[in-house]
């Protein structure tokens, strides 16, 4: 079993079920309306400790009602919090969502306590591997990447300026197509495994702008994409900590990614391990 330490958000998602996402300045009505926890960071911690890795999550909540809801299922699901602490007189992020019967989502975050992490939070760490995504500030994964031993993984999500020695010092970055078009030629700086979700497309893993390995997400009814690329990211990171080829390790992870479509809410629908093997 790897160990993973995930340094990112934790949120709690308010959920708009619409007939069809709005353009700008458009208003939609009819909507159904849920909440669930959620966050980059969070998600992806939930979703490695499902695919059967010991998981601790550094992040930072609010000292309100919402931290709570936030917090739930990774408390239930069993993974570390002991450095997921709550800030006095911070609210705990939020996510307004927006998803369509097709699944794609349109999402705006308000990070609250997310962007008190400090680069302080994330020294001396040990694990085997860790993950980072965008949500908190730059100078925590900037410090992450410089001090972590281990293998590192950044998602570049959402897309925003990085440090170029964050990209040097990654043994796998992940983005989507989106993201990839947003970095353009700064991803050649890139040293180790760059992979490219592409939605229900052939999902990509490079290095030195050379194909390693390959694969297509298995054909599912998507109801919400939402913690999908979590979900793919988490799943890769512990495919490759466990020590399984590039090929197989991206195979699972188009599973995983697609098989979180399935259900509504990012953390609802994240899998367990059977589930993603059932559909490989
Ligand atoms: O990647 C999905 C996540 O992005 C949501 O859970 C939301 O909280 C935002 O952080």
């Amino acid at each position: 079993m790897p160990s993973i330490v995930v340094v990112g958000s934790a949120n709690v998602d308010i959920v708009a079920s619409v007939l069809r996402l709005p353009v700008p300045g458009e208003t939609v009505t009819g909507a159904e309306l849920n909440r669930f926890p959620g966050g980059k960071g969070a998600n992806q911690a939930l979703a490695a400790r499902r695919l059967g890795a010991d998981v601790s999550l550094v992040a930072r909540v609010g000292d309100d009602a919402a931290a709570d809801e936030a917090l739930e299922l990774l408390r239930q699901g069993d993974v570390d919090l002991s450095e997921c602490r709550r800030i006095a007189g911070a609210a705990t992020g939020t996510a307004l969502i927006a998803v369509a019967p097709s699944g794609e989502n349109q999402i705006i975050v308000a990070p609250g306590a997310n962007r008190l992490l400090t680069p302080d939070d994330v020294q001396a760490i040990d694990a085997d591997a860790m993950i980072c995504q965008l949500e908190v500030p730059a100078a925590v994964v900037v410090e992450a990447a410089r001090t972590f031993p281990g293998f590192f993984c950044v998602n570049l999500a959402p897309a925003a300026e990085i440090d170029v020695q964050v990209l040097q010092r990654a043994d796998l970055v992940v983005v989507n197509e989106t993201e990839a078009r947003w970095y353009g030629v700064s991803l050649q700086a890139c040293v180790g495994l760059v992979a490219t979700t592409r939605g229900a497309g052939v999902a990509t893993l490079e290095r030195d702008g050379e194909l390693v390995a390959e694969a297509r997400p298995p054909g599912v009814r998507a109801v919400d994409t939402t913690g999908a690329g979590d979900t793919f990211t988490a799943a890769l990171t512990v495919s490759l900590a466990e020590g399984q080829g590039p090929e197989q390790a991206l195979r699972f992870a188009c599973a995983a990614g697609a098989v979180a479509t399935l259900k509504m809410g990012a953390q609802p629908s994240l899998p367990d391990r059977e589930s993603v093997v059932k559909w490989l």
